[in-house]
């Protein structure tokens, strides 16, 4: 099954974009300024994947109820912060092409499974003093909430179908992950990890 052939070959990709976001989020002097702007970093990231899904029957078919943006905004507009991801010394946002509905299912396992170590990261946010918990913050942090494992194994069904039926299509799938990985890693390279003091 593809979900297992994927989960291999991105295993590496995953380590070092969780290692990454790990640094800046559970960095003891995280600041609500500089989670502001990681927020606006995956606002970027999920708007610009978003589009990408669009294109195709499928996966525009999957994001009806899937889409990060109204989380990401609440969350954002509890910090009163806009939506638009600051730039950072001179770099400008990269963005992402897809090139297929194969790939861009691919994309989505990155996209779908991101949200598996968003209650982990959760947990460890809520400690935060300055987050609005009352508000139900933090939102994106929780997608789907109680819903979370449902939709994974939904995603994977749909996923498995497509490969099973496509089988010629497995290596876009791949290279779409892989180049949502990339994608991913290149929007939080340059952020540093510690809050001026
Ligand atoms: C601090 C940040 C992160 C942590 C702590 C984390 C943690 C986890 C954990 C614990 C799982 C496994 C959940 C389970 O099997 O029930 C998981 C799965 C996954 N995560 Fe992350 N993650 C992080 C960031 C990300 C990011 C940013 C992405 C996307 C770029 C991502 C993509 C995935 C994917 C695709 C899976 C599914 C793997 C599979 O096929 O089973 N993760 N993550």
């Amino acid at each position: 099954m593809i979900a297992k052939v994927i989960k291999e070959h991105t295993h590496l990709a995953h380590t070092q974009v969780e290692r990454r976001i790990g640094r800046l989020l559970f960095d003891p002097t995280l600041c609500a300024g500089r989670y502001c702007h990681i927020l606006q970093r995956f606002y970027h990231i999920h708007s610009q994947l978003q589009e990408q899904f669009e294109l195709y029957p499928l996966t525009r078919q999957l994001m009806k109820d899937r889409s990060k943006l109204s989380w990401l905004q609440q969350d954002l507009v509890a910090l009163n912060c806009d939506s638009e991801p600051v730039s950072l010394a001179g770099e400008s946002c990269p963005g992402i092409q897809l090139q297929g509905q194969a790939a861009a299912l691919g994309a989505m396992y990155v996209a779908e499974g991101s949200t598996l170590g968003g209650k982990v990261i959760a947990q460890r946010l809520k400690a935060l003093p300055w987050l609005n918990v009352a508000a139900g913050c933090p939102h994106f942090f929780q997608s789907y909430g109680g819903a979370r494992g449902e939709k994974w194994r939904e995603f994977l069904e749909v996923l498995n179908g497509y490969a099973r039926d496509n089988p010629q299509q497995q290596r876009a799938v791949l290279s779409g992950a892989e180049t949502t990985f990339r994608f991913f890693k290149a929007m939080f390279v340059r952020l540093k990890c510690s809050c001026p003091a």
